[in-house]
C-alpha cells in the first residue's frame, strides 16, 4: 500500500484510503467544464507537506480546470522540490520553472502572474497576515486549517473578506469523511431527537502525537497549540453536526508528558538532541527514513535552520498534551471534549446524546504501535511481517444508534475515497470544481471563512480559559463577525 503525499508519514494510514469504489451520495457530481472556459490560476503560498494534496490535484485530477501558475515560500528547497515535482507529472524533462517569490511579494504575485486563488498551506500564525493581503491583492483564497490561531487574526480577515468581497474557501477535510458525514446525516434525521449533550474524545498516539512537539507546532505562537490547530477540526465537525454555534467555553489542560520538565520528572535521561541518526528510540523520527521527508525537511534546513525531527522533549514546548474542554451550545446542547497527545492507540469517540436516543461513533485508526528490531517505531506497519491489526483493538470505524426502548443498531458507514478517513479527494472535488456542481451537496460539507472563525473561536476562547482559569463567553472574543 503507497501512502498518498496527502498523509502526514507519521499519521495513521487508515484502509479507507485505498477504496476506490465510494458508497453512494459520498461523492457529489459534477458537469464537465465547459470547453472555452480558462483555467483558474492558482498560487500555492507555503510550500511543505501539506502543499503537495494541491500540486498533485492541480497537475492530475483537476489540471483541466487549474493550472499552478506561481509559488511563494521563504525558503527555496521547498519550492524546489515541488518545481520538479509538477516539471515531472507535466513530461517537461526538468523543473516546470514556475515563478518564486518570498513572502513580502505576494501582491506582486499576484498581479505579475494574474493568480486567480492563492492557496494558503503555510504556518498556521501565518494564515491571517496572508489571507488578507492574498483578497486585497486581488485574489480568492483557499485556506487550510486552522483559518488563524487568534482574535486579532480573525478580525483582520473578517474585515479584509467586508472590505473586498472576495471568496475565502476552509478546506476542512474531516467533514467529507464518510462516518462523519453519516453520523450528521443520522443527527438530521431526527432519528435520536433533539440533541441535548456530545462528548468526544480524541486520542493521538506517540507517533503522531509526539509529531506536534517536533515541529514549529510545540510553539503556540505557531500554532496556538493543539486547541488550535488539532481541535479546530474537531470542533469544526460539531458545530457542522449540531447546525449550531458555541456560546460559552471553559477549558483546562496542561503540558503532562512532553517537554523537557516531564522528562527530567520521569528520569528519561540523557535524550538524542534530534530523530535523524538517533537509535532505539522510539520517540525519534529520522528524516531520512522518507524521501520526501529528507527533500522537504533535511535538505532545506541549510535555508532557514528550521528541524523537523526535533525531541519531543527538548525544551521549548508551551503547548499542551492534555486537555479537556466544556462548551455550551447557543440552542442548549452541551460538549465535553477530551484530547490527549501520548496515547498507545490513535483514533476516536463521538457520543451524542438526544431526546429520542443516542449516537456513538467509535474509529480506530492505529491500534497499537509497532517497533522494529532496532526500537525504532515502525511509520509504515503494512511492510512489516506482523501488519497493523491487533485483534482486540483493530482499525476500523463503527457507527451505533440506539433509540430509546429499542435495540442498538449499526449504521452501515459508505466507503469514501481519498486520505484522511476518505475526506481529502471528495474535498478536493468541492475546491477546484465547486461552480460545475450538479445540484446542491446535501450534506452541506463545503465551508467557507465564517466556518472557519466558528471553529477557531472555540479554541481561542479555550486558550482565554486556560490562562484565566474561567469560563469565556465567545460573543465577547470580538471576532469581528456575528458567527
Ligand atoms: N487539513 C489537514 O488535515 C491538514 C494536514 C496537514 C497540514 N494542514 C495545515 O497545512 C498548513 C501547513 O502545514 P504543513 O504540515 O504543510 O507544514 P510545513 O512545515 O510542512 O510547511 C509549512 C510551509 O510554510 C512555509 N512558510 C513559513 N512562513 C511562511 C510565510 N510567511 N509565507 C508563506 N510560507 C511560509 C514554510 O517554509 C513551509 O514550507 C498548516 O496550517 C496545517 O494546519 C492541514
Amino acid at each position: 500500500m503507497t501512502r498518498p503525499v496527502d498523509q502526514n508519514p507519521t499519521a495513521p494510514a487508515p484502509a479507507s484510503h485505498t477504496s476506490s469504489e465510494p458508497g453512494a451520495g459520498v461523492v457529489p457530481r459534477f458537469a464537465a467544464p465547459p470547453p472555452s472556459r480558462a483555467r483558474r490560476r492558482y498560487a500555492v503560498a507555503g510550500t511543505g507537506h501539506r502543499a503537495g494534496m494541491y500540486v498533485a490535484a492541480l497537475t492530475g485530477e483537476h489540471a483541466d480546470v487549474g493550472a499552478l501558475v506561481a509559488w511563494l515560500d521563504p525558503n527555496p528547497a521547498r519550492i524546489d522540490y515541488y518545481d520538479a515535482q509538477v516539471g515531472e507529472e507535466l513530461g517537461l524533462g526538468g523543473p516546470a520553472g514556475l515563478p518564486r517569490h518570498t513572502p513580502d511579494g505576494l501582491e506582486r504575485m499576484v498581479a505579475e502572474q494574474r493568480v486567480d486563488v492563492v492557496i494558503v498551506t503555510s504556518l498556521d500564525r501565518t494564515h491571517a497576515e496572508l489571507v488578507d493581503r492574498a483578497l486585497r491583492a486581488g485574489a480568492d483564497v483557499v485556506v487550510e486549517k486552522p483559518l488563524t490561531i487568534d482574535a486579532d487574526g480573525c478580525r483582520r480577515i473578517t474585515k479584509a473578506v467586508a472590505d473586498t468581497g472576495r471568496d475565502v474557501v476552509m478546506t476542512f477535510n474531516y467533514r467529507y469523511a464518510p462516518r462523519n458525514s453519516t453520523l450528521r446525516q443520522v443527527i438530521e434525521s431526527g432519528t435520536i431527537g433533539e440533541v441535548t449533550s456530545v462528548h468526544f474524545e480524541w486520542a493521538l498516539d506517540t507517533v503522531h502525537g509526539a509529531d506536534y512537539f517536533r515541529r514549529w507546532h510545540r510553539d503556540k505562537a505557531n500554532s496556538g497549540g493543539l486547541l488550535i490547530h488539532k481541535a479546530s477540526h474537531h470542533f469544526d465537525l460539531i458545530n457542522w453536526w449540531l447546525g449550531d454555534t458555541p456560546a460559552k467555553v471553559y477549558a483546562s489542560g496542561a503540558l503532562r508528558f512532553y517537554g523537557d520538565e516531564n522528562a527530567a520528572a520521569r528520569g528519561m535521561g540523557e535524550r538524542p538532541e534530534r530523530g535523524t541518526g538517533a537509535h532505539g528510540d522510539p520517540f525519534s523520527l529520522d528524516l531520512r527514513a522518507d524521501p520526501r521527508l529528507d527533500a522537504l525537511y533535511l535538505q532545506a534546513e541549510r535555508h532557514d535552520g528550521y528541524r523537523r525531527d526535533q525531541d519531543p522533549f527538548a525544551p521549548g514546548v508551551t503547548i499542551e498534551d492534555n486537555l479537556a474542554v466544556l462548551v455550551d451550545y447557543r440552542r442548549g446542547a452541551r460538549l465535553s471534549y477530551s484530547l490527549n497527545a501520548h496515547s498507545p492507540w490513535e483514533g476516536y469517540r463521538v457520543t451524542v446524546n438526544g431526546t429520542a436516543g443516542r449516537a456513538e461513533l467509535e474509529v480506530v485508526e492505529r491500534g497499537f504501535i509497532e517497533l522494529d528490531a532496532n526500537g525504532n517505531a515502525v511509520l509504515d506497519p503494512s511492510t512489516t511481517p506482523l501488519g497493523a491489526h491487533d485483534p482486540l483493538r483493530p482499525e476500523g470505524e463503527r457507527l451505533v444508534v440506539q433509540r430509546h426502548w429499542q435495540r442498538p443498531e449499526e449504521v452501515t458507514i459508505p466507503a469514501g475515497i481519498g486520505g484522511h478517513g476518505g475526506g481529502d479527494a471528495i474535498l478536493l472535488k468541492d475546491v477546484f470544481r465547486r461552480d460545475l456542481r450538479l445540484g446542491p451537496d446535501l450534506l452541506a460539507r463545503a465551508a467557507d471563512y465564517r466556518d472557519g472563525l466558528r471553529a477557531v473561536a472555540v479554541g481561542i476562547a479555550a486558550n482565554q480559559s486556560l490562562r484565566t482559569g474561567l469560563p469565556v463567553t465567545v460573543g465577547e472574543l470580538g471576532l469581528g463577525a456575528d458567527l
